[in-house]
């Protein structure tokens, strides 16, 4: 498979060209010859004019690549090494929804031959690539795993935003179905991977190493949160603890803050539903699960309570919500706790205008149905920094004031005006 992809006798197919999908079908597609496809037409319009959708990647990425973008599922029959790359969410009632995952899977089961890899990136609990793809793969194809086609599990590690550790140079974690995968799939990813690869001993090991990094991150941040709740009753600043503390050699560097997104707060929840499924209860799993689920409306609350404290009336007060992605200097709004502290705020009868220069208002508007502003319009009796954009970071103690009716209060969420502000009023996390 390796030397046949090396001289294009061979392609790589990439289902789901999303955050994931399409850095990794850009990078492979520089060396080999590679088909993207996705099922939303609309976002493969755009790569064909070399449109990140998820406008993470520039235009120049696309320059020299050896790819060809399709929503036509009879394009990728002629793929023998497929990449899976498509969303693993939850549902509802925060269970595992497989649906995106098995969906790609019988689109790839349907035009399976004998010989051809499919290896997942979308990450999943241990034991889902061979207990719930696997078992479609075969149905699908009339193929037998092993002896007709071989599977392997390459979980991605990128971070969005994060333009320090990319792609290609993050270690990257492989595994195969036998040892002869194994080789041939790392073999296939150091093509790319600069940073070197990690020969997982199996499937489920690279699936719950991928799990437990962000339920590790979730876990953690948990702990902040919940010390940030303890130490607002104690009048005692979270961040200066924070600072104070990490000059110890092995104190660990996490702040509080809303967790969103489609990762932390997501990954933990597959490792807690598998673990359920052998008896387990995941009880500090599910603690932090529980602490960072309910940050924003704790921070909702609080933020009444400062209000209170200053104007007798906070069905009169206006606030300004600065940044409503799920992470600083990112346009991805998916799974925003923003928005949840926003309609809890509203809840108390605040009026609450939401900036964000990142953002993509048509999106927000119909993800969370309110419409973001260009502008401030007049002076807020609060500002909340939620995000730390680049942007937002650049601002001083002049330009809170701007936004500010006298004696009204910067709530920083994020803690980076802590040591700008001499005069406004200031709460943080
Ligand atoms: N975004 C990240 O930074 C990141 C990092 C590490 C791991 N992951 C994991 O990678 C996986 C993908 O995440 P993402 O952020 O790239 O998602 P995404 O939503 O950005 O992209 C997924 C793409 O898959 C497409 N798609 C959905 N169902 C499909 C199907 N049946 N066939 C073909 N295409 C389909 C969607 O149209 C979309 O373009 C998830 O499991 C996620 O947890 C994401």
């Amino acid at each position: 498979m390796y030397q046949d992809l090396l001289n294009k006798k061979k392609t790589v197919a990439v289902i789901g060209l999303g955050y994931v999908g399409l850095p990794i079908a850009l990078e492979l597609a520089k060396k080999v010859k590679v088909i993207g496809f996705d099922i939303k037409e609309d976002r493969i319009a755009l790569m064909r004019k070399n449109i990140d959708p998820s406008k993470e990647i520039k235009p120049e990425a696309f320059d020299g690549c050896d790819i060809h973008f399709t929503s036509d599922k009879e394009d990728i029959r002629k793929a023998s090494f497929y990449i899976l790359t498509v969303p693993t969410p939850i549902d509802k009632h925060k269970k595992p929804d497989l649906r995106p995952l098995l969906s790609a899977t019988k689109t790839v089961g349907e035009v399976l031959e004998k010989g051809d890899y499919v290896v997942y990136e979308s990450t999943v609990y241990p034991g889902c690539t061979e207990e719930d793809c696997v078992p479609l793969l075969e149905r699908t194809s009339g193929l037998e795993y092993i002896s007709d086609f071989k599977v392997g599990f390459s979980p991605e590690r990128i971070n969005p935003g994060d333009k320090k550790h990319t792609l290609t140079n993050i270690t990257k974690v492989t595994s195969g179905c036998d040892a002869v995968s194994a080789e041939e799939i790392a073999k296939i990813y150091e093509i790319i991977i600069e940073a070197g690869i990690y020969r997982a001993s199996s499937i489920k090991v690279a699936e719950a190493a991928k799990v437990i990094e962000n339920t590790q991150r979730d876990i953690n941040i948990a702990f902040m949160n919940e010390l940030s709740m303890v130490f607002n009753k104690m009048n005692i600043n979270t961040f200066e603890v924070l600072e104070a503390a990490g000059t110890k050699w092995n104190f660990l560097s996490f702040f509080p803050g809303l967790v969103g997104g489609h990762c932390i707060g997501v990954d933990p929840y597959y490792l807690t539903h598998k673990s359920a499924m052998y008896g387990h209860h995941a009880q500090i799993i599910n603690a932090g699960r529980a602490i960072n689920d309910g940050m924003a409306a704790w921070v909702a609350k609080e933020v009444a309570i400062k209000l209170l404290n200053l104007y007798t009336n906070i069905k009169e007060c206006k606030l300004l919500v600065l940044g409503t992605t799920f992470k600083e200097n990112v346009s991805d709004i998916r799974n925003s706790k923003v928005a949840e502290m926003v309609y809890e705020l509203q809840s108390f009868g605040i009026y609450v205008d939401v900036m964000d220069p990142c953002a993509d208002p048509g999106e927000v508007a119909e993800e969370y149905g309110y419409e973001l502003i260009d502008k401030p319009s007049g002076s807020y009796h609060g500002v909340i920094l939620a995000v730390s954009h680049d942007e937002y970071k650049q601002m001083g103690e002049a330009d809170l004031a701007e936004l500010l009716l006298p004696g009204g209060m910067v709530m920083d969420l994020k803690g980076v005006f802590r040591n700008k502000i001499s005069s406004l009023k200031y709460w943080s996390l």
